[in-house]
């Protein structure tokens, strides 16, 4: 199933990691008012999320974080093994870490009638287009991205696997009043990993105390993620994620478009970003 490609509510999905079975389970999925959400347009920071609620949650200790894969500790509710994931989730967890890529217009419904917790993560979407062409080299069960260009062009038409940037921010960012939301920026991990901490441990009502702050700030940097396995792909075998194509932990900067875009590419996405986005209000202004 590695190259075959799963439609779903419009949008393409890697048939090797979801099924019509798996999409429709997420989109009846019955969530807890204690479960916590990560939700991600992809190459957006999800990982770091991940890494950064584990260390929140285990107040500090990194044990978990260093022996549970996280695709384990934060599973994809979409994805084919799922279930199986869930049910190896201690009941006795105070609370349940689900991870997601799925559009608000396909999953807003089932978290409305609950009070689950929901943690949306953006990242410039020139930043993310760069991160997700490189992963289409490494990961197989994406397909060919072809030259950047190539791939660009199909971003920004929305054609990719997973839909559009365009929709999902702003399916996501609509359901401000709707849900209990959260809406942080890859930018400010950067920038503010600390004070980002803190207000999380808010949103959540989970104590941060200043050692739990330090392990995490520790622990979550992209160079103790990136040597970490449990959180850097590593253990994905090569015929699914081909690192020698390139690492999932690629460079971890803010502003890598710089590198990649041509002045004319540029100006096409400030274009469109301009026709989608307009004056909608962001959590964040990216330098465009
Ligand atoms: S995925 O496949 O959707 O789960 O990918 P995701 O985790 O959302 O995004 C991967 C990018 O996030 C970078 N990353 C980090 N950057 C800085 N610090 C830390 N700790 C960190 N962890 C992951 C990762 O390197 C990918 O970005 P690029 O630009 O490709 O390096």
């Amino acid at each position: 199933r590695l190259e075959v490609t799963e439609t779903f509510a419009g949008i393409s999905l890697p048939g090797h990691l979801h099924t019509q079975e798996s999409l429709s389970f997420a989109v009846a999925f019955p969530f807890r008012p204690t479960d916590v959400v990560i939700a991600t347009y992809p190459k957006s920071g999800t990982t770091w999320m991940q890494e950064i609620l584990t260390l929140l949650f285990s107040h500090g200790d990194v044990l978990p974080a260093k022996t549970i894969p996280n695709w384990e500790r934060a599973p994809w509710l979409e994805q084919i093994y799922f279930r199986e994931a869930l049910q190896d989730m201690q009941d006795t967890a105070a609370c349940r870490l689900i991870t997601t890529h799925l559009p608000a217009r396909i999953l807003a419904p089932a978290l409305q009638q609950s009070k689950a917790k929901v943690i949306y993560v953006a990242r410039n979407p020139k930043d993310v287009a760069v991160s997700f062409y490189h992963f289409h080299r490494l990961a197989k069960f994406l397909p060919d991205p072809g030259s950047f260009d190539t791939f660009l062009t199909r971003f920004l038409e929305g054609t990719v696997h997973y839909g559009s940037w365009f929709d999902h921010i702003k399916g996501w960012l609509g359901q401000r009043q709707l849900l209990d939301i959260f809406y942080v920026t890859y930018e400010e991990l950067h920038q503010d990993l600390r004070g980002t901490a803190q207000r999380l441990s808010t949103f959540l009502g989970c104590p941060l105390e200043p050692e739990t702050l330090a392990a995490l700030e520790q622990h979550c940097t992209f160079a103790t993620m990136r040597d970490n396995a449990m959180a850097n792909y590593t253990l994905i075998p090569i015929e699914i994620m081909d690192h020698s194509q390139g690492c999932f932990m690629r460079k971890g900067v803010v502003g890598d478009w710089q590198d990649h875009f041509s002045p004319w590419q540029n100006t096409l996405f400030n274009r469109l970003y301009q026709e989608e986005m307009g004056d909608l209000e962001l959590p964040v202004r990216w330098p465009m």
